[in-house]
């Protein structure tokens, strides 16, 4: 399984190091990544950057890029998060402009899709075809691509989806996504196990139950290895 962390605009470096810190003493067989803010970076192999311009250095006020994630040695990356697209507006096009220019820096790109509530209502049709217009321009054949698929609607409620709604888009994405699928939204200590026991789920991605390392740590340990 695939258990990653996504910090968000969370954690300091002083307290990220702690963190980082205290997980290297966690014997687990999963996969574990961390992403830290862009202030935050170590060379580590757990750790992405949560976002990355694509461009090696240049004109681009308040981003980063290639130089800046190189300079720690880091070969992952997270894009297309709901966040960057709905509060910072960031276009299809640019997330197609960022996954080829990381995809051509043989990245690890954790890829995020989801739907928003009103979608989620009209049924799964709607939500895959949602979905998939949010892989338009994406090579969904690149070996070292993970998906993460996490509705909007239940990003930071505390309320995931359900274990049906999870199983029954992870088995639609399967029939066109041979990568990992990961599951994110509201996941926590007391529904992490159910859902990384979902046939079609490779693992989680969390948000706010993670940013306490004794959590995270807890949350790593209810996962069958
Ligand atoms: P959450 O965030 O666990 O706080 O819902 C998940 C995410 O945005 O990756």
């Amino acid at each position: 399984m695939i258990i990653a962390s996504n910090f968000k605009m969370n954690h300091t470096r002083k307290s990220t190091q702690q963190f980082l810190n205290q997980l290297k003493e966690v014997k687990t067989n999963h996969t574990i990544r961390v992403f830290p803010p862009a202030t935050a970076l170590f060379e580590n192999e757990i750790v992405g950057v949560q976002n990355g311009y694509p461009a090696i250095n240049g004109s681009f006020t308040g981003e980063i890029g290639l130089e800046q994630i190189k300079e720690f040695n880091i070969d992952k990356i997270l894009i297309g998060h709901s966040e960057r697209r709905n509060l910072l507006k960031e276009s299809q096009e640019l997330i197609t402009k960022k996954f080829e220019f990381y995809k051509n820096e043989n990245f690890e790109i954790t890829y995020c899709i989801g739907e928003p509530l009103e979608i989620r209502q009209k049924g799964i049709d709607e939500v895959i075809k949602f979905l998939k217009a949010q892989l338009v321009g994406i090579d969904i054949n690149y070996d070292k691509l993970i998906v993460a698929y996490e509705p909007v609607w239940a990003i930071g409620t505390g309320i995931s989806a359900t274990i049906q709604e999870i199983e029954e888009t992870h088995n639609k994405l399967r029939e066109f996504i041979k990568s990992s699928l990961l599951y994110g939204g509201s996941v926590k200590l007391e529904n992490i196990a159910e859902i990384c026991d979902i046939e079609n789920v490779d693992g989680v991605l969390i948000g706010t139950a993670s940013w306490q390392v004794e959590n995270f740590i807890k949350m790593i340990n209810q996962v069958k290895g």
